[in-house]
């Protein structure tokens, strides 16, 4: 029996009903397979933000560095400004544990479609960055500016990431650029893209602007595989192509240190859905696919695959569904069904 110490934060809204969902799911599987998890479960959310003015403790990255994996709903809720939930939890814990990697594997569950592609977005830097500021508040001249970051090191790293996984699959790349009309920034993605594709040998990249790419992934989603992008790129790429699969229910993530210095973090693309939370009815799927990812990560590709195997089987054998998917299924009613296909 393998152990793991699973730090969980479900956070807000829809994240605590996945959440459930999901841990359901793992514990089901980890009976199967031998795959023992502890959860140590924390509160941080937006009603702790409320009640005690902080998203998470100040040593919350230190509580749980030495964990083997975080798995988190979503954060955000009405009352507190996004920006401020999502800079005080999510985001610090993508880079306070160089989390640098967002995976976003995107496939059709039914096979009715050929989509099978994986956005690798660049999850640390990039157009979310905290330089900038506030000027001449309260004036007509009242602006606001927020810088880009993109360096060499933390360019070279995600691309060579996307070369590598390209390589395992099919050996085509696309790449995500605006260096059309972002005259600093995206030039010199695009520049160290290449250089990286030069130095790998064996992937063949398309560089695509990104205007350009979200209409080709609307009207032929099957032409790409692997898709390498800055972070906002990234973010937006993701929720489009996962509503190209079906919808943004269906979509997981996992945001990974490579370099295992770090605990990983797991969690469905999607937000916290204000307003569906509490009925109930969230889809649960983005979330038990996502725990396929993590038991992946935590080295039990067998567990994963027959959770994957669950998820397929429903999907071509049921009509169990979410409102969002057109059904009338409960979050619970279609996670049992999953686990009896288990
Ligand atoms: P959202 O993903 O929460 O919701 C967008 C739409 O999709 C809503 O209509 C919602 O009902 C629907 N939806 C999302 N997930 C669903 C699911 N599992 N099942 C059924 N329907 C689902 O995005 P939003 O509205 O932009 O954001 C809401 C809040 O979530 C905000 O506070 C935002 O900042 C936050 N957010 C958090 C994360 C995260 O924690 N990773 C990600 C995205 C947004
Ligand atoms: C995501 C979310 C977050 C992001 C937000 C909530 C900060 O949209 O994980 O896709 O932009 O990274
Ligand atoms: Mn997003």
């Amino acid at each position: 029996m393998k152990s793991h110490r699973i730090a969980v934060i479900p956070g807000d809204g829809i994240g605590t009903e996945v959440c459930r969902a999901a841990r359901a799911v793992l514990d089901a599987v980890g009976r199967r397979h031998g795959v023992d998890l502890t959860y140590d479960e924390f509160d941080w959310s937006c009603a702790r933000y409320l009640a005690e003015g902080a998203m998470m403790p100040a040593n919350g990255l230190d509580l749980v560095r030495d964990h083997d994996a975080i798995f988190l709903g979503a954060v955000g809720a009405p009352g507190v400004a996004d920006h401020v939930s999502l800079w005080g939890l999510l985001i610090p814990i993508r880079r306070g544990f160089a989390q640098y990697v967002n995976l976003r594997p995107i496939r059709v569950l039914d096979g009715r479609q050929a989509i099978d592609l994986v956005v690798v977005r660049e999850n640390v830097e990039g157009e979310y960055s905290e330089i900038g500021g506030r000027l001449y508040q309260g004036t007509p001249a009242e602006m606001a500016v927020q810088e880009a970051v993109f360096t060499r090191a933390g360019v070279t790293r995600i691309a060579d990431y996307a070369l590598d996984l390209a390589e395992r699959r099919s050996g085509s790349l696309t790449s995500a650029t605006k260096s059309n009309g972002i005259i600093h920034t995206m030039p010199f993605w695009d520049e160290i893209v290449a250089e990286r594709v030069a130095e790998h040998g064996g992937v063949t990249m398309r560089s695509e602007h990104i205007d350009a790419l979200c209409a080709k992934l609307v009207l032929d989603p099957a032409q790409f595989d692997v898709i390498v992008a800055s972070n906002l790129f990234g973010d937006i790429l993701s929720d489009l192509a996962a509503a190209v699969a079906g919808g943004i229910g269906l979509a997981p993530s996992a945001n990974i240190d490579p370099t295992r210095a770090h605990p990983s973090m797991f969690e469905p693309v999607h937000g916290s859905a204000p307003d569906i939370a509490g009925q109930g009815i969230a889809n649960p799927v983005g979330a038990i696919w996502t725990a396929a990812m993590m038991l992946d990560h935590l080295g039990h590709p067998e567990a994963s695959a027959n959770i994957m195997a669950a998820l397929e089987s429903v999907f071509t054998t049921t009509s169990v569904r979410t409102p969002d998917l057109g059904g009338t299924a409960t979050t619970e009613d279609l996670t049992r069904t999953i686990i009896e296909a288990l």
